[in-house]
């Protein structure tokens, strides 16, 4: 699923026009791109692949295909919450794979996916290095240790009334005219 691009996203696609001019266009720099485009934006939009195949005269389906490739690419946005879950040998023996598949339920994307409202994304990940705490998961930058599949559907609706609370506070305290 393609996810919108902000206003913010759209001008740095235009800085990147600028930034890759200065690069050159070589086949050999498309690593290099991507990686810079990678850098900006915490993935690789759809748009900025066809910027990138336009700029070194090649097709995008060739971009994607060296960019799938490596796994140092993403290609959806990163939630506000990313989710990563840790399927190292001992999360993975202790069901790692089952806490996964219900944050893919639970969020209904696919893992490297983002919901459509940006604020969360899975991905899973290798040993994160607490294996004594397995399975682990980390939500942002919270580790959660022995999680539990039935655990799931409470962190994301906490996550969720966490910020909703967030912003009830913010507009409290915004100045009224
Ligand atoms: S395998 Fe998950 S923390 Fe080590």
């Amino acid at each position: 699923m393609d996810l919108e691009l902000s206003a913010e996203e759209k001008s740095l696609l235009e800085r990147i026009k600028s930034d890759m001019a200065a690069i050159g266009n070589d086949r050999g720099k498309l690593i290099p791109i991507l990686q810079l485009v990678q850098q900006k934006f915490a993935y690789l939009p759809a748009e900025a692949i066809h910027l990138v195949a336009d700029h070194l005269a090649i097709s995008s389906s060739e971009v994607y295909g060296v960019a799938t490739f490596y796994n140092q690419f993403r290609f959806n946005p990163p939630g506000r919450n990313p989710v990563k879950v840790c399927l190292g040998t001992a999360c993975h023996v202790k069901g790692g794979d089952i806490i996964l598949e219900n944050f893919e339920r639970k969020l209904e994307i696919k893992e490297g996916g983002t919901t459509p409202d940006r604020e969360f994304s899975v991905d899973r990940v290798a040993c994160v290095g607490c294996c004594a705490l397995a399975p682990v998961i980390a939500v942002g930058e919270t580790i959660h240790g022995h999680m539990l599949p039935s655990k799931v559907e409470g962190l994301v609706l906490r996550t969720r009334l966490e910020k909703e609370m967030q912003e009830r506070e913010q507009q409290k305290n915004e100045p009224t005219e």
